[in-house]
């Protein structure tokens, strides 16, 4: 039995880097059904080929374009009916994004629908590559980014899908928690950050 059997999910930038490994996770753990979105065709493309799976749907969307959302949403309903929330539009910042979730916690709960955040540390995805110019600069960049870590390396997306799985599961009823994941600094003197 899956983690997540029967879960439907939306995986916000499920073509690539750490949404793309959460999909393939949340497939292995038996999800119902995974919505993919990025704005590239062709790299929605390559991941529907990578995944294999008759269980996914990849949407060419733009998570800060509203008729994109709207037309999502719609798809998502005609489709499956309903999803089992576990991220929210992305477009906000980091910070906006933790406070919208300590409030959605609040204003979901009688909809029995929980808001968890991951905030993951430096991990190895194109995305993050794409911040350098060459390999020479990539591997100082790393060195630099491992080194304020707590276990001294940069994370894989692997390890953060992982979590992701965790979270939608039906035993877990954690909401409005934020998971601090691999490769964090710690909190200064031990204290926990709420
Ligand atoms: N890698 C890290 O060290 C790290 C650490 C902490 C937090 N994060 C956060 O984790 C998230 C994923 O990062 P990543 O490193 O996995 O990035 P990535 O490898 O660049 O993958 C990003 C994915 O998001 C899609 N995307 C980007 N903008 C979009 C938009 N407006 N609408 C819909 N899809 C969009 C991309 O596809 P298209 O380009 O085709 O749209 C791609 O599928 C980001 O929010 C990043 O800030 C990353």
């Amino acid at each position: 039995m899956g983690k997540l059997d029967g879960k439907i999910g939306l995986i916000t930038g499920g073509s690539d880097g750490i949404g793309f490994a959460t999909a393939q996770h949340f497939l292995n753990e038996g999800a119902a059904h995974v919505f993919i979105i990025g704005r590239r065709q062709d790299a929605l493309n390559e991941a529907i080929k990578k995944l294999g799976n008759k269980k996914v749907t990849a949407i060419q969307s733009d998570t800060s374009n509203l008729n994109d959302l709207d037309k999502l949403f719609d798809t998502i309903k005609n489709k499956q009916g309903h999803l089992d929330p576990n991220h929210s539009v992305y477009a906000a910042t980091k910070a906006a994004l933790r406070s919208f979730a300590r409030t959605w916690t609040v204003d979901l709960k009688e909809r029995k629908i929980r808001v968890n955040t991951l905030s993951p540390g430096p991990i190895d995805t194109p995305g993050l590559r794409k911040a350098t110019n060459n390999e020479e600069q990539r591997k100082q960049m790393y060195a630099s980014l491992a080194s304020g870590t707590v276990m001294g390396h940069v994370g894989t997306a692997d390890e953060i899908a992982k979590a992701a799985v965790f979270l939608p599961m039906s035993k877990i009823t954690a909401t409005g928690s934020r998971r601090k994941e691999a490769g964090k600094p710690p909190d200064p003197a031990g204290k926990q950050r709420k």
